[in-house]
């Protein structure tokens, strides 16, 4: 059975003066899960929200809240996010030097595990702790900012990736440059899960732009959306 096909709008496209209320909007828009991206002006050049804000955003929303920490060090504020409500928590494999430690206590605390990869990190990385995790990000950016161009070279990365996890029940996501135009490719070569900030922000209709998405990765899939 493939894993389900997943929209994930990530609020860093969002307006930061009303997020409560773009949570509500991307919910009651079709979104399945909420993207939250975490940033700490170290390990990526921008600082953005931390767990007191996912803790006053868990109200406004139901969806799984798949929280994305791009921070070093990251354990610790694991149990920080896991306590503000984080479903996901997933950390990046250049963090730090004890990935198999970070996973394992994202697990220990409840939540899913996930790891992720920049652009220049080989998936060699992460094949020791596969056993370990519920879902794998391919950065298809450098990360730090929302609105840049997709690398073409992240759809050999999921490709490979998918193939790594085989049959473990584990989610490929896909972040950076996504959009309805590309979604089909990513899509194709073997991800599930879609983080989209532009794509769907922009403009103001979430609603046509999560289904926009949504279309066109289901149709790479065979599927109605
Ligand atoms: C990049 C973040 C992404 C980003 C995606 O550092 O992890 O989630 O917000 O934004 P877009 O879809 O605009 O590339
Ligand atoms: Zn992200």
């Amino acid at each position: 059975m493939p894993r389900p096909l997943i929209i994930a709008p990530s609020i860093l496209a969002s307006d930061f003066a009303k997020l409560g209320e773009e949570v509500r909007a991307i919910d009651a828009a079709g979104a399945d899960w909420v993207h939250v991206d975490v940033m700490d002006g170290h390990f990526v050049p921008n600082i953005s929200i931390g767990p007191d804000v996912v803790k006053a955003l868990r109200p406004h929303s139901k969806k799984i809240f798949d929280v994305h920490l791009m921070i070093s060090p990251c354990d610790p504020y694991l149990e920080a996010f896991a306590k503000a409500g984080a479903d996901i928590i997933t950390v990046h494999v250049e963090a730090g030097p004890h990935i198999h430690r970070s996973l394992q206590a994202i697990r220990a605390l409840g939540k899913k595990a996930g790891v992720t990869l920049n652009p220049g990190t080989p998936i060699n990385t992460i094949e020791n702790v596969i056993d370990l995790v519920d879902l794998i990000l391919v950065m298809s950016v450098s990360p730090g900012f929302g609105g840049q161009a997709f690398i073409p070279a992240a759809l050999d990365k999921i490709g490979a990736l998918r193939m790594l996890a085989g049959d473990r029940p584990i989610d490929i996501e896909v972040d950076g440059g996504v959009t309805a135009d590309n979604a089909a490719k990513v899509v194709q070569a073997g991800a599930n899960v879609l983080v989209a900030g532009s794509a769907v922000f922009k403009g103001g209709n979430y609603k046509a732009n999560i289904a926009a998405i949504r279309q066109a990765g289901a149709t790479a899939r065979g599927e109605t959306a």
